[in-house]
């Protein structure tokens, strides 16, 4: 088998490190990969939103599944463009993308399949969406509609924070094109999950639930980054909760999508608040796998993610995948000064030279000079993901490892799994 991942993050080198895992002889290739995929996969310096080359390469290396990671190309259909080259590929097309790459749309969705979500207007004339400020109850969130490497939402306290978050997307374009329309909404009560489904289009497997941790620093304060760890399983997501998040949530949105003619197929990431009655409300679609969540969910599988990928992108029934129940994970991101706005680059990273049981650093942000040093290329520099018996053991491994990787500039959260440590605690 010939397998292409697509994308250069921390997700795209848990994907390799899982491919590689499943299938010891496979030929993988990453584009454009990272340091960390290099020792797994024959990088392709090809950015992942190069349809063109992307598909040339596919060619070129007669590659048989291409999975691929990131939201933009998949908006712009990379995957429409593999299939109708006859290539079998994960992930969705165009149309279905949207449920991500427009909130307004996802918005348009939810309404139509009576999927619990925060109540919503959408805006694209300044007056009116003040006006709307102006009469709506506080706490309310401003979302850019498009795509914002998810720093497009901003919650607000108090009405005059929202008129300010407003005006900066609507009158000074602070977002482009991804602000030109936007969505306010009701403030949301309740914990975050991250539900992973791999989907045909009908039916659903779940990866293990997952939380994220959006905020930059300890305690949740500080502004919305792509995440800064995670970890799994979360405690509030019950079988229970999961069964209505499969019946109120997935199935409806996936009947909805195909009666509007845009089919997924792929992971459907349903970012769900639960409250204290277990209701799922939606908070957001990602038409991906979620990055830090795939770093945190794909070490506790036990086998058979390839194959239901490859079912899935040949048009089959999705299907099972398994997972070891009885192991925790707890991913630390390690990001460089200055992120989520003005990330500091080039310093050296020293790892250490032996890892524990258990524990895999994922790259992310990582290059290497050209004497073959290992440096801090982005904004999210590398992920200690670690598996162990039990939370607080895994909790503590994390912290650990991540304390003991070196480079200038080094910023990490020391609380990843707060939430399930107090629970553990009561
Ligand atoms: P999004 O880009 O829509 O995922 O939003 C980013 C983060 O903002 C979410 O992960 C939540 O923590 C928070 N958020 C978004 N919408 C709401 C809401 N309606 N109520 C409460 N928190 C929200
Ligand atoms: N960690 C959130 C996301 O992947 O969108």
């Amino acid at each position: 088998m010939r397998l292409l991942v697509v994308g250069g993050g921390g997700r795209e080198h848990a994907l390799c490190w899982t491919f590689r895992r499943e299938n010891p002889d496979a030929d993988l290739f990453c584009a454009p990969g990272n340091p960390g995929t290099a020792e797994l996969a024959t990088n392709l310096p090809i950015p992942a939103d190069d349809l063109d080359r992307i598909a040339d390469a596919a060619d070129m290396h007669g590659v048989d599944l291409t999975v691929v990671g990131p939201e933009v190309p998949l908006a712009r259909g990379l995957a429409d463009r593999l299939r109708a080259e006859g290539r079998a590929v994960f992930g969705p097309g165009a149309a279905a993308a949207q449920i991500e790459a427009s909130k307004a749309f996802a918005k348009d969705v939810m309404a139509s399949a009576g999927i619990p979500t925060a109540a919503s207007r959408t805006f694209q004339a300044l007056g009116p969406a003040l006006a709307y400020v102006d009469r709506h109850a506080e706490p309310l969130v401003v979302k850019a509609s498009g795509l914002a490497a998810g720093k497009g939402a901003v919650v607000c306290a108090t009405r005059a924070e929202a008129a300010s978050a407003v005006r900066s997307m609507l009158g000074d374009r602070a977002f482009g094109a991804a602000g030109t329309t936007v969505v306010i909404e009701d403030f949301l009560v309740g914990e975050e999950i991250s539900v992973l489904a791999v989907t045909d289009g009908r039916d659903v497997e779940l990866l293990p639930v997952s939380q994220d941790h959006k905020r930059l620093l300890e305690g949740d304060a500080g502004p919305n980054t792509g995440g800064m760890g995670a970890y799994s399983p979360v405690a509030v997501a019950t079988p229970a909760v999961l069964e209505r998040a499969r019946r109120e949530v997935l199935e409806p949105a996936l009947v909805e999508l195909r009666r509007r003619g845009a089919p997924f197929t792929g992971v459907l990431y349903a970012g769900l608040m639960v409250d204290a009655a277990g209701t799922p409300w939606v908070v957001e679609f990602n038409c991906r796998l979620g990055d830090p969540e795939t770093q945190v969910v794909l070490p506790v599988l036990s086998g058979g993610f390839t194959e239901s990928l490859w079912h899935v992108a040949l048009g089959e029934q999705v299907s099972p995948i398994a997972r070891h129940s009885d192991r925790c994970s707890v991913t630390t991101v390690l990001a460089s000064r200055g992120y989520p706005d003005r990330p500091e680059s080039g310093a050296e990273i020293e790892l250490p030279s032996t890892l524990p049981d258990g524990v895999t650093i994922f790259h992310a942000g990582t290059a290497r000079d050209a004497d073959g040093r290992l440096t801090v290329k982005g904004g999210r520099v590398l992920n200690v993901t670690a598996v162990a018996p039990s939370f607080a053991e895994a909790q503590r491994l994390s912290r650990h490892v991540a304390e003991a990787v070196r480079f200038e500039g080094k910023i990490y959260r020391r609380d990843i799994g707060w939430r399930e440590a107090e629970r553990v605690a009561r």
